[in-house]
């Protein structure tokens, strides 16, 4: 037990439990991009599935719980990791070796905390309502919370559209770095499938971005109203 608690008291421990708690993140976003394209299929379509997943309490409220505590766990070590390396290393140095680092592998500490501001003012906005509480009541015709009435009333508007977009650029250059470092983190190497694993983080950002930007701006552009 003691062992196993040093383990993760060690910089490993802390990026595989970094690791998996952002797979758990990672699916959770996929999921929540696919489930909202559903705007494209129109009111009933968006409405029925956010009541469908509203109806059953105790599973979301178990989900809601377990991603809160994955979110948690996983700024947490990310902030302990940060400081870690940095009180390792007080000096920076001058010649940064920056040849083979991406721009979102120097970048994640900054595209996460635009992530983490984003997801607080998101939960404000579609969740809690305290952010343009004017469109959160909507009951659509059959009754249920009119989640697409809201996306229209929000995306309609340009500052809103310009916080969306920059929460996606944020998403973007964090996950395009954490999927494929995580897949290193946790062990899956192999020569032959080297590029493969690479291109996971960008492609995984590239689908999930894409989706997302493409319901704000079909929203903004008119296409769905
Ligand atoms: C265009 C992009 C997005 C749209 C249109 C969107 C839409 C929504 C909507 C409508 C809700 C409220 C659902 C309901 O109350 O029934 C919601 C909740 C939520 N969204 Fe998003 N979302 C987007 C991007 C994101 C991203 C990028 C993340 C995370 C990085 C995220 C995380 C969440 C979370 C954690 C909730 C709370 C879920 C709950 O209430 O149980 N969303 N989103």
């Amino acid at each position: 037990m003691t062992r196993l608690f040093s383990h993760f008291q060690s910089s490993v421990g802390t990026k595989v439990i970094l690791a998996l708690t952002g797979v758990g993140l990672v699916i959770y976003v996929i999921f929540h991009m696919l489930g909202n394209l559903q705007v494209f299929e129109g009111p009933h379509a968006l409405n029925s599935y956010a009541a469908f997943l509203r109806d059953m309490p105790i599973l979301l409220w178990t989900a809601r719980i377990g991603l809160l505590g994955i979110a948690v766990v996983h700024v947490v070590l990310a902030i302990h990791l940060s400081l870690n390396n940095r009180r390792a290393r007080p000096i920076a140095y001058v010649i940064h070796g920056y040849r083979r680092a991406s721009i979102a592998s120097r970048t994640m500490a900054a595209s996460g905390i635009v992530l983490l501001l984003f997801i607080v003012f998101h939960l404000l906005h579609l969740t809690a309502g305290i952010i343009g509480p004017a469109s959160a009541g909507l009951i659509d015709a059959e009754g249920h919370r009119d989640v697409y009435g809201t996306l229209i009333h929000a995306f309609q508007n340009p500052l809103m559209v310009v916080v969306y977009l920059a929460g996606q650029v944020g998403l973007a250059f964090h996950l395009s770095h954490a999927v494929s470092s995580s897949v290193q983190t946790l062990g899956f190497e192999h020569a032959a499938l080297d590029r493969l694993f690479k291109a996971a983080g960008p492609s995984v950002a590239l689908l999930v971005v894409l989706g997302n930007v493409a319901i704000i701006l079909a929203i903004f552009l008119g296409i769905v109203r």
